[in-house]
């Protein structure tokens, strides 16, 4: 269904729910000016994950990988959340309880003012010694060298890599905030990569209502109550002006 016609049904849902997710994904930043993994123009057509995001690929060529978090910081530095970020951020403010779930490391959705974050994926500002977990942030300089800690250890950004584990505390608070909301959002997300991808499923078992937003249909398409098909930052303020009408 297009963005257009966003069905009465869809609208009482969210206008008379008590708990909302959004479970976001790359395609949420796209309009940011973040490029996204997968799809014809993804990341991943161009560039070898298993050389980039993956623990044995650092630490055989830490230099490359932190020449290429380098490049994504300074995209992310010079990009601003879309009006996607914003509308969630405002229902916040509208709804009795929103949660954002993200696998984004951009930190979009704070800079939107969204208070309730749980980041599956890491965070791109952070980053931590591999010998001594120590954390570094904004003192990190973007030089091309893998910066070194004062223990000596190599510094990694604090992001999750394939074949690594999620943050346990985020992963769980957002299994729960899934499995106990009426609304599931799932927007910008190829929906493929998993335990991520998990916790739609889980929302759908537990009865939540779910609607997909994206460019195009996903590999979760089947099983969601309502499909809107078009960019986040235009569909996103659309639902947010009729469910605040249907609140007034
Ligand atoms: N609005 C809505 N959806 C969009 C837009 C847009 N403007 N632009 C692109 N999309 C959709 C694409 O159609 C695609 O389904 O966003 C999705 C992006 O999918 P991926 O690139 O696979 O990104 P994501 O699902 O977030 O990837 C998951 O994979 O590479 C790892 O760790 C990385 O967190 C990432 C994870």
């Amino acid at each position: 269904m297009s963005a257009e016609t966003i069905s009465k049904n869809t609208l009482e849902k969210i206008a008379s729910a008590k708990s909302v997710v959004f479970f976001t994904g790359a395609g949420m930043s796209a309009e940011s000016g973040i490029p996204v993994f997968r799809g014809k123009d993804g990341i991943w057509n161009k560039l070898k994950p298993e050389e980039l995001a993956n623990f044995d690929a650092f630490l055989k060529n830490p230099d490359l990988v932190w020449e290429w978090y380098n490049h994504r910081k300074q995209i992310i530095h010079e990009s601003v959340p879309n009006k996607g970020h914003f509308a969630i951020a405002e229902f916040e403010k509208i709804l009795p309880e929103v949660t954002v779930v993200t696998q984004n490391i951009d930190n979009l959705h704070k800079r939107a003012g969204s208070k309730n974050i749980y980041e599956l994926h890491g965070n791109i500002e952070r980053n931590f010694c591999i010998k001594c977990h120590t954390y570094y942030n904004e003192e990190i300089e973007l030089t091309d060298k893998a910066p070194r800690c004062k223990c000596g250890g190599l510094i990694r950004p604090d992001v999750v890599w394939f074949g690594e584990y999620l943050p346990q505390d985020q992963f769980i608070a957002s299994e729960n905030a899934s499995e106990n909301c009426d609304v599931f959002f799932i927007v910008g997300t190829s929906a493929v990569v998993f335990p991520a991808a998990s916790l739609i499923y889980a929302a759908k078992e537990k009865g939540a209502y779910l609607v997909e937003i994206n460019i195009e249909s996903t590999e979760a398409s089947r099983i969601m109550n309502e499909s809107l098909y078009g960019r986040a930052g235009d569909i996103l303020p659309k639902i947010l002006e009729e469910v605040k009408n249907k609140l007034a």
